[in-house]
């Protein structure tokens, strides 16, 4: 048996070698320079070993491996530097690859970025059937670097390989192996027999056979179609000026996708290029700052086993769905069993769109209870409420509910502005009272606001925190201030953008200003999307704190229904739920000045929130801006923009 810190190599009965990663003192094994380092060094002994057959497999609950260790990334100063790592990883996969022996990775759980290049390095791949194979790295900015970009193509062709690697969407392993990138797709406890099989029946290294099909979109003039096509369908998605890394693979692929030793090279040589620009770094540091949101969770280990809402309407149903099918327990008041109806066949249609399987489909519609009378309020561990945003029927419901509690049950409320100091007073246990603010639409947005009050107990934030990522969404606390933080900053944006349509600027140019810095949607576009109704109750909310006067016509149009997408005819006119536009008639210096005015409004609101204290740093901020508006990832959020713009 040979070990290294990560690695044990042993040898069973039939003569092969079993190579098991355990990265010590992490939860899922990452690919650092010493890991790969250490994995060369372990070739090195199963090459003495004259082993029969290699298997690579994971010692971590978890998973298989999670990536390459994108803390070292932050390290990385210069194209040159970030080269070394990446020729390091290359090097020694290219030895896994070369061993004489047949090869094979085992993968359960997560399998993500450099580790699936790694199992792609080996020969064979079998997967458990739930297994997450995926290509992430579009997300930091870069892509498959340790030699994953050829050899997915190789493996799958390029359709299948492109779509995963530009996208960053992961699959199953059930998938994987429709696909043809792994060999085999098995339940857990049929593993490692199948992996041993595949090493027996295999006897020699595998070889590689390029259908014909592949071989006509390899040519000269396949790659310059196929990639005119592939630039085309990622430009809908994002910008390249915004977002080049996957446009840098497309171009790679389309120069060299003929020749593997070139591609190898030009992988690395665009790779390191990638690392170091700006809009990577800002990436890679959103990803950390993903994990300081995450961390909040850590602060409770009680676990929600049943969640009852009351209030079945736009946000009560859509975050009862989301707890069911996140594998909660849900039981759905409202007042009205017509709303509740409404609600659960909403849920049908999420959980067909994200869940797919009839069963887990069925499974989830069975955690999701109508429960009209409320006879889930004595049992839930946490009471949801999300009924209308009034004080005195928020409180007279409280007054109803808080008797049949259960001991220790938390008391949760969504609502978007009202002060939990306001809210408490009818409580006789005001410590069970949180604030869990999701946004909508709430199976899209990660972000969920968690507010305190003054009698709010530290233990009862804790549970919220912890039942926020239980359901795979980022929590950030924030004062109880009206707005709270991320309708704080944009509604003075969104009202500025209505003041210049007030003076007579086409909102396509100023929807165009907005996307074109790299908002997911135009101010515009997404006054209509949320409704005038509640921006216009929102705006007149925050009114006192943000000093925004709302126009005129505002009211007008909402009080003649004229509400936005919801009602047909908004700043645009709505077909089948789709805005029609006209092309934005606007100059690059009108552009630019539509651009810096919105902006602005959000810099100085945020500047003003973290004066406040609203939220705890300015990291924390730009994290809730960005997860809870789409504010442009690449920036790194409004602080560190304004920082890079010098406008702090
Ligand atoms: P909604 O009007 O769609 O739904 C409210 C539901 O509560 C209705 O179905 C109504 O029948 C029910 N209800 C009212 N009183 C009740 C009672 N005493 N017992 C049982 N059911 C009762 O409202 P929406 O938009 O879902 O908002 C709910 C809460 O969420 C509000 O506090 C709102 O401020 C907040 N919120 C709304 C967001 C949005 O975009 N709509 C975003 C974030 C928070």
């Amino acid at each position: 048996m040979s070990k290294s810190q990560a690695w044990t190599l042993e040898t069973d009965e039939q003569g092969v070698a079993w190579l098991h990663l355990d990265v010590p003192d992490k939860g899922a094994n990452v690919l650092s320079q010493a890991v790969v380092k250490a994995l060369g060094d372990q070739l090195d002994e199963v090459e003495k070993n004259d082993a029969k057959g290699l298997i690579i497999v994971s010692d971590k609950k978890a998973g298989f491996i999670a990536g390459a260790d994108v803390e070292e990334f932050t390290h990385v100063k210069t194209a040159e530097e970030a080269k070394a790592v990446i020729a390091l990883a290359h090097g020694v996969f290219n030895r896994l690859q070369g061993l004489n022996i047949p090869t094979l990775a085992l993968i359960h759980g997560h399998c993500l970025g450099g580790g699936l290049e790694l199992s792609l390095a080996c020969d064979y791949r079998v997967a458990e059937e739930t297994a997450s194979l995926g290509f992430p790295e579009v997300m930091l900015g870069i892509f498959p670097g340790f030699g994953g970009s050829v050899r997915s193509i190789r493996l799958m062709g390029v359709q299948h390989a492109m779509t995963m690697m530009l996208t960053g969407r992961p699959v199953v392993g059930k998938r994987a192996k429709r696909m043809g990138l792994v060999d085999a797709a098995v339940p857990e406890r049929q593993m490692k027999r199948a992996a041993v099989q595949i090493i027996a029946q295999a006897g020699s290294k595998r070889v590689y056979q390029t259908p014909l099909l592949q071989k006509v979109i390899n040519s000269s003039l396949g790659r310059k179609l196929v990639a005119m096509g592939l630039r085309k369908m990622t430009r809908k998605r994002v910008n390249p000026k915004h977002y080049p890394a996957p446009f840098a693979l497309i171009d790679m692929w389309a120069r060299f996708g003929n020749n593997t030793k070139r591609m190898f090279q030009a992988e690395m040589d665009t790779v390191s290029k990638l690392l170091v620009l700006p809009q990577t770094q800002n990436l890679v540091r959103l990803f950390f700052l993903q994990d300081r949101l995450k961390s909040f969770g850590k602060a409770s280990d009680a676990k929600i086993n049943h969640i009852h809402v009351i209030g079945a309407g736009v946000m009560g149903g859509d975050i009862a769905a989301w707890c069911a099918m996140q594998g909660i327990k849900v039981t759905l008041q409202d007042q009205d069993m017509q709303v509740i109806a409404r609600a659960i066949k909403r849920a049908a249609g999420l959980f067909q769109k994200k869940l797919r399987e009839p069963r887990l489909v069925q499974a989830a519609l069975d955690r999701l209870i109508p429960d009209l009378a409320g006879l889930g309020i004595a049992e839930a561990d946490m009471v949801l409420e999300a009924i209308v945003e009034n004080l005195d029927i928020k409180q007279s419901l409280y007054q109803s509910i808080e008797p049949k509690m259960k001991q220790g049950a938390v008391l949760a409320t969504n609502t978007s502005g009202i002060p939990m100091d306001d809210l408490a007073t009818v409580l006789t246990a005001p410590e069970r009272l949180v604030g869990i603010h999701f946004f909508n639409p709430v199976a899209k947005m990660k972000l969920v606001e968690t507010i305190a009050g003054k009698k709010t107990a530290k233990e009862t934030l804790a549970i919220a925190h912890r039942f926020v990522t239980q359901i795979r969404k980022l929590p950030l606390p924030v004062k109880s201030s009206p707005g709270f933080l991320v309708n704080r900053i944009l509604m003075p944006y969104l009202m500025e953008a209505v003041n210049m349509v007030d003076e007579g600027k086409q909102p396509e140019c100023i929807d165009k200003a907005a996307t074109d810095f790299g908002m997911p949607m135009g101010p515009i576009t997404l006054a209509d999307t949320v409704g005038l109704d509640i921006c216009l109750a929102v705006a007149h909310d925050l009114a006192d704190v943000t000093g925004d006067k709302v126009p005129e016509f505002l009211q007008t149009w909402v009080e003649q229904g004229r509400l936005g997408k919801k009602s047909g005819q908004g700043f645009y006119r709505y077909n089948k739920g789709k805005p029609v536009m006209s092309k934005a008639n606007v100059s690059n210096k009108e552009q630019q000045e539509i651009t810096d005015r919105l902006i602005t409004r959000i810099v100085d609101e945020a500047k003003r929130c973290l004066d406040e204290g609203v939220v705890e740093d300015a990291d924390l901020l730009d994290a809730g801006m960005v997860f809870g508006t789409g504010f442009a990832p690449f920036r790194g959020g409004v602080m560190k923009y304004a920082a890079d713009e010098g406008k702090l």
